[in-house]
C-alpha cells in the first residue's frame, strides 16, 4: 500500500471519535494537546471537517482559568501512568494539570487560510476567542513579573520530556518515592528508548506537589521546584502569537489584535536576549536561580520558527544547524550530536522527531533558506520510507524507535509529502 494511504489508515485507526490517540498500542490512551494540534495538519489533507473537530475537542477541555491541559482523558486510561485518578485535576477530574507547547493558534491559522468553506471558517473563527484566553493564561500564570519569557514548571510541558536541557533543573527536584513499579510505558516501548527511573520519580513528585496545591495557577509558579524559561517553548509561543494576531485581524477583533501585539513585542525582545554570543546559540534560563542553561537542545533552533529575520541577525545559528547535520545521516537530531549527553536512541536526548522537523522547515523557509528546508523535508520523508511511522527515529541509522503507527508521524508525513 502506498505510504500516503498507510498514513491515512493510521489516523483513521487511531481516531477515537472526536479525538486521535497518539498511538493505538495503549502507550498513550488519551488526547494529548500538541499531538492533537499537529495531527490536525495531517487530517486536513484528507478530511478538513475532522481536522477542525480535533481542535474543538481539545478546547472543550480548556480550564476556566484558560489553560489547555496537556492530556485530556476521555476513555479508559488504565494502561497509562499517571492517569486521571493520579492527577485528580481540573473541573471534571479528567485531565492533567499542566500544559504543553501552544501550537494551536499556528494550526488554526493554517486551517483557516487553506479552507474556502464558510462553515469551516466559521467554526475556526469560534475558536479564536478561546485561543486568546489560552495565551492570556500563559502570560499571567507563567510570566507573572512580565519578563516576556514564560516558564514551564514540568519537563512534560516542553513536550521534550527528557531533554538534557532539563538535567540540572530536574536534579534539584527531590526524587520522592520510586514509581518504577507503577510505570506502564516501559511495557510498550524499550527501556533504553524511554526516560530513566530517577527522571520518572521526579516527574511524579512534581505532579504530587501541584496536586497538593490544587493546581492553582497563582500558586504553582512560586512553589514549583522546577521552573525554566525554555527557549523552544517561548519560540513556539511567539510564533503562535503572530498567528493569533493575524487571525484576530482577519476576523475584525482589533482590541484582541492589539493585546496580542503587546505580547509579541515583549517576547520578541526577550527571545533576542537569549542569544549567547560566546556559544553562538539560543539558550533558556532556569528562572529559579537565574542560571543560563548552556545545553544545545533543538529548542535553541526554534527561534527560526518565530522570527523570519533571525538568520540575518544571527547567521551563526545556521552554522550550528549545519554542523549538527554533518554528524548524522538523518536530520534533525533533538540534541547536539557532538555533545556527551547525546544519545541517538533515547527519546528527546538525540532522536529525530518529525514534528520538530516540520517547525524547522517552516522557519527556514520564512528565513529565506528553502534549500536547507528541503534537505530536512527530504530526510523526514526518507525516514518514513525506511522505517514507517515510528514515534521517533535514530538520526545515525534511521532506525524506528519508541511506539509504532504514530499519529503525529503519519500526520507530518501527509503534510510534508503534500508540500
Ligand atoms: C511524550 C512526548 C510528548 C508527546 C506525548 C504523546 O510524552 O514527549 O511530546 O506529546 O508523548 O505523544
Amino acid at each position: 500500500m502506498e505510504l500516503k494511504q498507510q498514513a491515512i489508515e493510521i489516523l483513521r485507526h487511531n481516531d477515537r471519535g472526536g479525538y486521535t490517540v497518539p498511538t493505538a498500542s495503549g502507550l498513550y490512551p488519551a488526547q494529548w494537546n500538541w499531538d492533537s494540534c499537529l495531527v490536525a495538519l495531517g487530517l486536513a489533507q484528507f478530511d478538513e471537517p475532522r481536522a477542525v473537530v480535533e481542535i474543538e475537542t481539545l478546547f472543550r477541555g480548556q480550564w476556566p482559568d484558560g489553560m489547555v491541559p496537556h492530556i485530556l482523558f476521555h476513555g479508559d486510561d488504565s494502561s497509562y501512568f499517571p492517569n486521571a485518578a493520579v492527577w485528580q485535576a481540573g473541573p471534571t477530574g479528567r485531565s492533567s494539570g499542566i500544559t504543553q507547547p501552544l501550537v494551536a493558534a499556528t494550526v488554526v491559522r493554517h486551517l483557516f487560510e487553506r479552507s474556502s468553506d464558510p462553515m469551516i471558517r466559521a467554526r475556526l473563527t469560534a475558536l479564536v476567542a478561546k485561543l486568546l484566553v489560552s495565551h492570556r493564561w500563559c502570560y499571567a500564570a507563567r510570566d507573572p513579573y512580565g519578563t516576556g519569557l514564560v516558564s514551564i514548571i514540568h519537563p512534560w510541558e516542553s513536550g521534550m520530556d527528557n531533554s538534557p536541557v532539563w538535567d540540572d533543573a530536574l536534579a534539584a527536584v527531590e526524587p520522592g518515592p520510586s514509581v518504577a513499579h507503577l510505570r506502564k510505558d516501559t511495557g510498550f516501548a524499550a527501556n533504553e528508548h524511554r526516560p530513566t527511573g530517577p527522571e520518572y520519580n521526579r516527574y511524579i513528585n512534581l505532579v504530587i506537589k501541584f496536586r497538593d496545591n490544587g493546581y492553582r495557577a497563582d500558586r504553582l509558579y512560586e512553589i514549583s521546584p522546577f521552573r525554566v524559561a525554555d527557549i523552544g517553548f517561548n519560540a513556539i509561543l511567539q510564533r503562535a502569537n503572530q498567528d493569533l494576531h493575524s487571525l484576530l485581524a482577519a476576523i475584525g477583533d482589533a482590541a484582541g489584535a492589539e493585546e496580542v501585539a503587546a505580547m509579541e513585542e515583549r517576547t520578541s525582545d526577550a527571545i533576542a536576549r537569549c542569544w549567547h554570543e560566546e556559544d553562538g546559540f539560543f539558550y533558556g534560563v532556569d528562572t529559579r536561580n537565574g542560571a543560563v542553561i548552556r545545553k544545545p537542545g533543538i529548542g535553541g533552533l526554534l527561534p527560526l520558527l518565530a522570527d523570519p529575520e533571525v538568520t540575518a541577525r544571527q547567521p551563526r545559528l545556521l552554522q550550528r544547524l549545519d554542523s549538527w547535520l554533518t554528524r548524522v545521516t538523518y536530520g534533525v537530531p533533538s540534541f547536539d550530536p557532538g555533545r556527551p549527553e547525546f544519545e541517538p536512541q533515547r527519546y528527546w536526548r538525540g532522536p529525530v522527531w518529525l514534528i520538530v522537523n516540520w517547525m524547522l522547515i517552516d522557519g527556514l523557509r520564512r528565513n529565506g533558506r528553502p534549500d536547507l528546508a528541503e534537505r530536512i523535508r527530504r530526510d523526514s520523508l526518507a525516514l518514513v520510507e525506511r522505517s514507517r511511522f515510528a514515534e521517533y527515529f535514530d538520526p545515525l541509522n534511521g532506525a524506528p524507535l519508541g511506539g509504532s503507527k504514530f499519529s503525529w508521524t503519519a500526520a507530518m508525513y501527509l503534510h510534508l509529502a503534500a508540500d
